[in-house]
């Protein structure tokens, strides 16, 4: 059966295209179809300023969140990454199979750390070797697929070359895994500025729907969604980059198509108004899941010891002949298991 893993980071409260750039098919399809695990990665929250109180607040609303929007804990592993510590134990070996240029080289680093020096914060190093701590995240669990949007493609492909490398070194440990995207909504952008991704980390914005966001919110939000000059109503990703994020928003939402419903509409009103009700449908049920999980914390907790068990009982093998393969000398407590064995 297929292997699937993929994560949220609690730097922010979660938003709109997170939901459609990846959690929506984590409920719709990847549960269903494939050995999922789907994970709170809050060892990556404290690689930029962080509150220690925010990102434990916002770890649990993320759990929370994962389970609203339909993850059932029976068809698939939900748990918080810092529960299973062969993450960060992998995580160090592949430190030892990357380079310095490589990390350098990854975009979502450059632009990081451009945004924390701006704010007159320091850089962690941390932030620098993030997309290994990624990699060890995917690899640990033997994974196939990667769900993700279209930012976290070179973070992937990351993940590919070091496991190829490190099999091609030291013999074959890891399955080699591949990036999956959405067909629509794969980068939703900011409402208020289509060339930027509405991303949660960004401070507070009329431009970012939050999945928690009140309906008459989200239409306000959407409704003051920026729009080129122009009348017609085309998808034009290009020349169209505010129409066309409503369009592809307005698919993912109802199970469109972008380019067929540019047809329907025959002013950006019309669009508008449509767009912003089918975004309050989809986000209903998950604020209703959501509120009903809040009133019973012992219920997420629990999902989460037993997630965080079963993740650990997956792991661990992986961890273990990754340590073998690359020189390391299995503790004595190991070898007598095996002796006995
Ligand atoms: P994060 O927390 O930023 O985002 C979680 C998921 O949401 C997707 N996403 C978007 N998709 C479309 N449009 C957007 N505007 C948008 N914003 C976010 C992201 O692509 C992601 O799929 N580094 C990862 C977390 C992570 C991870 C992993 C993911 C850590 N380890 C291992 C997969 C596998 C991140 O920061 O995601």
């Amino acid at each position: 059966m297929t292997r699937v893993f993929s994560g949220v980071k609690p730097t922010g409260n979660l938003t709109l295209g997170n939901y459609l750039g990846a959690m929506q098919r984590w409920a719709a399809v990847d549960q269903h179809q494939a050995d999922a695990l789907f994970c709170v990665v809050d060892l990556h929250a404290l690689t930029v300023e962080h509150d220690p109180a925010r990102v434990r607040r916002l770890s649990r609303q993320a759990a929370s969140l994962l389970l609203a929007t339909g993850l059932d804990p029976e068809l698939c592993t939900v748990f918080v990454q810092s529960h299973v510590d062969e993450h960060a134990r992998l995580s160090y070996l592949l430190e030892c199979v990357a380079t310095d240029g490589e990390m350098r080289r990854m975009i979502q680093y450059r632009e990081k750390a451009v945004r924390e020096r701006e704010r007159g914060g320091s850089v962690r190093l941390s932030l620098l070797t993030y997309p290994v701590l990624m990699a060890a995240d995917i690899l640990v669990y033997g994974t196939d697929e990667v769900p993700v949007g279209d930012d976290q493609a070179q973070h992937v492909e990351l993940a590919r070359d070091l496991a190829v490398r490190f099999n091609r070194r030291y013999g074959y440990t890891f399955v080699v895994p591949r990036a999956t995207h959405p067909t629509v909504a794969t980068r939703v952008m900011n409402l208020q500025d289509p060339a930027s991704k509405m991303g949660k980390s960004e401070d507070v914005g009329p431009g970012i729907v939050y999945l928690l966001d009140e309906p008459d919110v989200v239409r306000k939000k959407v409704l003051r969604a920026v729009t080129d000059s122009g009348r017609e109503v085309v998808y034009d990703r290009e020349a169209r980059p505010g129409l066309a994020n409503l369009l592809e928003i307005l698919a993912a939402c109802t199970g469109g198509n972008p380019s067929e419903l540019s047809g329907v509409y025959e002013s950006y009103g019309a669009l508008k108004k449509d767009t912003a009700e089918a975004v309050v449908e989809v986000l209903r049920p998950v604020q209703e899941r959501h509120k009903a999980l809040c009133a019973d914390p012992g219920y997420v907790e629990e999902v989460l010891r037993d997630g965080a068990e079963r993740a650990r009982a997956m792991a661990r093998p992986t961890v273990d002949a990754a340590y073998q393969a690359i020189g390391l000398l299995a503790a004595a407590a190991d070898i007598e298991v095996t002796a006995q064995g």
